[in-house]
């Protein structure tokens, strides 16, 4: 069983969960273990109808494992009645998905305003609060506009501020970046990657592309429902890791003030592994954040699919 510790976030305990049709049982997660770091950016990934979309509704509370538990911050979260856990995950977690759901009827403003008026702030209060999370996304001359007449790329900036705007630790996203092009991809990934180095919060992403497990700091493989953890750092002690994490931070930042000099996965990647400077490799490919991929990376920790945004 996954082991709790001060450092814990959430723990998954001896989850399965089936889903009963006419025909057929389906067994969508698998005695799956394992804990998330408290301001950690993890990656949940897979192929396709693996359960990643089963376990992360799991672990916000919306979706009722068919045994096992979901703890966060020592609270067991099914202990709670349906009601309770939609009020706690409305004090804890902003969510971010892949297809967005807003009130058409409502500007960008009030959509984002949304969870503040359930925390019972006033129009007023919640108006100012949600301007500045806009602006954090940069989206604030799109205020009063309908966001379905946004694209793409600006609806998951606004998500991004609904998210954040009650200023929760927790921010989760189930392919954010699914429907968007490499350029608005990357955009999302590092805001993502900013809410984890300069404001700590605890990132959980489920993604296909294999290309930002280097951004993550705890990663969690799930395969026909079976999960398991790998931190890309095995047999290091807690100091090590945070010295490890340090370094990635530090060169990630260098990587946004400098876009023309992008460390490579590789040299990512043996940060995390405490390996020397990697190999050149001439087949790297730059992304608009200027993350450089290594083509023949894309099967990382013998996941065989292909990142979706190399080509
Ligand atoms: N409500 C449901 N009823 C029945 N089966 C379901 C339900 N939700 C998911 N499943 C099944 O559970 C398995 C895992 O589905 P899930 O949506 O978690 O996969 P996923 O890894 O998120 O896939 P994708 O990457 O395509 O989003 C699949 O076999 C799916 O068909
Ligand atoms: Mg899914």
């Amino acid at each position: 069983m996954a082991e709790r510790s001060p450092e814990t976030l959430i723990s998954v305990e001896q989850v399965e969960k089936k889903f009963f049709l006419d025909t057929e049982t389906v067994d969508a997660l698998k005695n799956v273990n394992f804990t998330i770091p408290k301001q950690s950016f993890s990656i949940i990934y897979g192929p396709s109808g693996s359960g990643k979309s089963t376990l992360l509704n799991t672990i916000v509370g919306l979706e009722p494992p068919t045994s096992g538990h979901v703890v966060i911050e020592g609270q067991d979260l099914y202990a709670l009645n349906a009601d309770q856990r939609a009020n706690f995950r409305a004090r804890t977690l902003g969510m971010v998905y892949q297809t967005n759901y807003w009130v058409n009827s409502l500007t960008v403003l009030e959509n984002v305003c949304m969870p503040l008026f359930l925390s019972g702030y006033s129009k007023k209060q919640a108006a100012l609060i949600a301007m500045e999370s806009l602006e954090m996304v940069g989206m604030t001359k799109f205020a009063k506009k309908r966001p379905t007449l946004l694209s793409g790329g600006q609806q998951q900036r606004v998500s991004m501020a609904r998210a954040i705007v009650a200023n929760p630790d927790l921010i989760v996203a189930d392919e954010p970046t699914g429907n968007l092009d490499t350029k608005n991809g990357d955009m999302i990934m590092n805001l993502l990657s900013d809410l984890n180095h300069k404001l700590h919060k605890t990132i959980i992403l489920v993604t296909h592309n294999l290309e930002y497990l280097s951004l993550s700091t705890h990663r969690v493989q799930i395969k026909d429902g079976t999960a398991a953890e790998d931190d890309g750092s095995y047999g290091l002690t807690s100091e090590q890791k945070k010295e490890k994490i340090k370094r990635l931070q530090e060169t990630l930042l260098k990587q946004k003030n400098s876009p023309g000099k992008a460390p490579t996965i590789a040299e990512i990647t043996s940060l995390l592994s405490g390996a020397g400077s990697p190999a050149p490799n001439n087949q790297d490919k730059t992304t608009q954040a200027g993350i450089q991929v290594n083509k023949s990376q894309a099967s990382v920790d013998g996941v065989s699919q292909k990142p979706k945004d190399v080509a």
